[in-house]
């Protein structure tokens, strides 16, 4: 699909964003490794969370939609020991959260398991999980000396380890998180930057035994109770309005429900470092997760750092701030991101090349970019590059600019955020 943007003369309304693709994976995954049953509400309606629950499924586990409550669903928890072999290959899709916590939660189960995804997901790095579930005790194997998928999973008794994780990522810290609930012994792991921790948050709400120092974190053996979710609303995709609404010249935009977790809030912090305009109200808490309604106004904006420990917070909205950064005053440097490069895209590479071609003016970094604030970008056609998050990004962009601009591979929006050319034209005043 190919999506035409066209600048608007203001940018105003309400939007709702997508509930949270990190809580709903975990929500799905979570329940079903409990025991009893959990309603979940507001579950993702993305590709992505689509996948867990297909995996789920044909691990034997009945999750029940509700036709007349869309994104309500009930999750009948197996347990530790429930899970049945699967007699397919479990196809995680585009989904690097799916691929990574369902090898954590395999790695216990004593049967066979084969996991692939799509060609991005296939050449993502797997190796980061393959070496400590095998320290477990896990038999795994994969592709290119078991570093990528399809990986085949024999799991086994499994024993606590102390480890230190090579990278600061969420999806490892949980996948190893999932396999020490069923080891002997403690695990414990050391992390490098503190990462998103919304497993951490479940999984003692589900009554496992869980200590934090820090940056270490120590897992016991626990069984869970399932436990109802509800999930807020994503600050990933609530970015891309939060980014529209500071550059546009005229906007205001309210965005609903949002979950702010700390771990997740470093746009929020970029932003408003850069004199973005955004308004908090309504604080609360919901299912265990801070969340807010935030609204935001055109402001001039200037130019940030964005490096170390604040990455791990940010690193799905960097290139949407990128765009911002198009328009912010002075030099924008971004550093320490190389992770950028083996998500879904090589965001690095794939930003750089679309938001060119708008005429923004980035240099690349091995680790990063330095982008000039020019306060201009030009309409172009662009390629989303099957990549969700520079689809929206390039929309965003196509929003600020002077002229026409066209994003081939649109639809890759589908993964976290279905609705997103529909809100974005809602806000559209033309
Ligand atoms: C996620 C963790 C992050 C993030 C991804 C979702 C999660 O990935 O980029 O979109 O749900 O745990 P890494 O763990 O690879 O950093």
């Amino acid at each position: 699909m190919r999506a035409e943007i066209t600048p608007p003369k203001k940018l105003e309304g309400a939007v709702l964003p997508p509930p949270d693709k990190s809580i709903s994976h975990r929500a799905a995954i979570l329940n079903t490794f409990a025991s009893g049953q959990a309603t979940v509400t507001n579950f993702s309606p993305g590709a992505d969370c689509a996948s867990t629950v297909r995996c789920l499924r044909a691990l034997g586990v009945t999750i029940e939609l509700d036709a007349k409550a869309p994104g309500t669903m009930v999750v009948n928890g197996l347990g530790p020991h429930g899970l049945h072999e699967p007699t397919r290959v479990l196809d995680a899709g585009n989904s690097g959260t799916t691929m990574r916590l369902l090898t954590g939660l395999l790695a216990s189960q004593p049967f066979l398991s084969i996991l692939t995804g799509d060609r991005s997901l296939r050449s993502r790095p797997m190796g980061r999980i393959v070496k400590p579930l095998t320290l477990m005790g896990a038999e795994i194997l994969g592709r290119q000396g078991n570093t990528m998928a399809p990986l085949a999973i024999k799991g086994n008794s499994l024993r606590g380890i102390d480890y230190s994780l090579p990278v600061s990522s969420a999806q490892l810290k949980s996948a190893l998180i999932l396999a020490g609930l069923s080891a002997q012994g403690d695990t414990r792991l050391h992390q490098p930057a503190a990462s998103r921790d919304h497993t951490e948050r479940m999984i003692r709400a589900m009554g496992a035994d869980l200590k934090e120092d820090g940056l270490f974190l120590t897992i016991r053996p626990s069984a869970l109770r399932a436990v109802d979710v509800y999930v807020p609303g994503d600050i990933s995709a609530a970015a891309f309005w939060l980014v529209a609404a500071c550059c546009h010249p005229k906007a205001r935009v309210r965005i609903e429900g949002i979950g702010i977790n700390p771990y997740r809030t470093g746009i929020l912090d970029a932003l408003l470092s850069m004199g973005a305009k955004v308004a908090f109200s309504d604080r609360r808490d919901e299912g265990g997760e801070p969340v807010a309604d935030l609204t935001v106004e055109s402001s001039g904006l200037k130019a940030t750092e964005i490096c170390g420990e604040m990455i791990p917070r940010i690193i799905d909205e960097i290139p949407v701030l990128a765009v911002a950064a198009c328009f912010a005053q002075g030099t924008t440097v971004i550093r320490d991101a190389q992770e950028l490069r083996v998500k879904e895209s090589d965001r690095i590479k794939t930003t750089l090349q679309e938001l060119s071609k708008m005429g923004a003016k980035i240099e690349e970094l091995p680790d990063g970019m330095i982008i000039q604030g020019t306060g201009f970008l030009k309409g172009a056609s662009c390629r989303s590059h099957g990549d969700h998050r520079m689809a929206m990004t390039l929309g965003i962009a196509g929003l600020l600019a002077q002229g026409e601009t066209t994003v081939e591979g649109a639809e890759a929006t589908s993964v976290s955020y279905p609705s997103f050319w529909q809100d974005l034209e809602n806000l559209c005043q033309r």
